[in-house]
C-alpha cells in the first residue's frame, strides 16, 4: 500500500491516543474508524473529539482550527465498538493500553481480519516493533512499523516513524506521509530490539533519571532541578511538574 492509497485509517483504542489522533487525522482529509469496547467507551470518546480541552470545538474557539475544516472533518469520523468496521481500512493504528501481550494478540487478531494489504503500526511509547509484530503473518511485517505520536495529540508537532529491518520502504514512505499530511514532523527512527523507548522515551527517561537523583542526593530541590533546566536549556516542561516543580506542564 502507498501513500496515495490511503483513504481510510482505522485506530484500535479510542482513549487518550486514539481520540486525538482520529481527530488529526480526520482533519487532515482522511475517513477514520476508530473501535473500542463498549458503548460508554464510545461517547467518551466522541466526547473527547468534539468537546474536550483539546477538541475540535475548543480548537475552532481559540483559533486554531477553521470552522469550515472542523464542519468537513466531523462526518468523517466514526466510532464504533464493531471490530468489523475495521475489516476494509488501508492503515490501521493500534492505540490499546501499553500492554505487550495485549499488542500482540490484537495485532493477530487484526491481521486475520484486516485487508491484506493494508499498513500497521502501534502507537507503542517503547515496545520494540519486532515485539509487537510478532503473530503477525509473514506477509504482513513489510507493512508493519512503528506511528508514536505525542500527547496530546492535536497540539504536539512530533511523530516517530519506527522501522524494523522488514519494513518495507514504501510503508515507511506511507506511515511518514499520513505522519506529515496530519501536521506532525516526522522523525525516523529504526526499531531496537530489546530496548524500550524510540527517540522521546529514552532520551527523556535518561534525563528524568539524572534529576530524580539529584534531588533524592538532597542536592537540589525539584523546583530548582526544573529552574536549571528551564532558564539554561529552555527546557519548559521541566520535570517534576505537580511534584514540587515549576515546569510548564500541559
Ligand atoms: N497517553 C500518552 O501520553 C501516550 C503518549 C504516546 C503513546 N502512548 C501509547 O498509546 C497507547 C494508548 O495509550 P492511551 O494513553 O491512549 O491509553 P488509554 O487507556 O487512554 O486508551 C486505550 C483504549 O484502548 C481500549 N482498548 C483496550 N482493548 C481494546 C481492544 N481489544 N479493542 C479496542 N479497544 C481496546 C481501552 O478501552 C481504551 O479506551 C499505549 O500504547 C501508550 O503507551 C500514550
Amino acid at each position: 500500500m502507498k501513500f496515495e492509497q490511503i483513504h481510510t485509517i482505522g485506530i484500535l483504542g479510542g482513549g487518550v491516543m486514539g481520540g486525538g489522533i482520529a481527530q488529526v487525522l480526520a482533519v487532515a482529509g482522511y475517513d477514520v474508524v476508530v473501535r473500542d469496547l463498549t458503548e460508554e467507551i464510545v461517547q467518551q470518546t466522541k466526547d473527547a473529539i468534539f468537546e474536550s480541552r483539546w477538541g475540535m470545538k475548543r480548537a475552532v474557539e481559540v483559533g486554531k482550527l477553521p470552522f469550515d475544516r472542523a464542519v468537513e472533518a466531523i462526518p468523517r469520523i466514526t466510532v464504533t465498538t464493531d471490530l468489523n468496521a475495521l475489516k476494509d481500512v488501508d492503515f490501521l493504528i493500534e492505540a490499546v493500553p501499553e500492554r505487550l501481550d495485549l499488542k500482540q494478540r490484537v495485532f493477530k487478531e487484526l491481521d486475520e481480519l484486516v485487508n491484506k494489504d493494508a499498513i500497521f503500526v502501534s502507537n507503542t511509547s517503547g515496545f520494540p516493533i519486532v515485539d509487537c509484530q510478532r503473530d503477525v503473518s509473514e506477509a504482513r511485517k513489510p507493512l508493519f512499523g512503528g506511528m508514536h505520536f505525542s500527547n496530546p495529540v492535536p497540539t504536539m508537532k512530533m511523530c516517530e516513524v519506527i522501522s524494523t529491518p522488514l519494513t518495507s520502504a514504501d510503508t515507511v514512505e506511507a506511515i511518514k506521509g499520513v505522519a506529515e499530511k496530519a501536521g506532525k514532523v516526522a522523525i525516523m527512527v529504526k526499531d531496537q530490539p530489546g530496548s524500550y523507548g524510540f527517540i522521546l522515551n529514552r532520551v527523556f527517561a535518561a534525563a528524568r533519571r539524572e534529576a530524580e537523583a539529584i534531588v533524592d542526593a538532597g542536592l537540589a530541590t525539584p523546583e530548582d532541578v526544573d529552574r536549571a533546566m528551564i532558564t539554561g536549556r529552555n527546557w519548559p516542561a521541566g520535570f517534576f511538574g505537580e511534584r514540587g516543580g515549576i515546569g510548564k506542564q500541559w
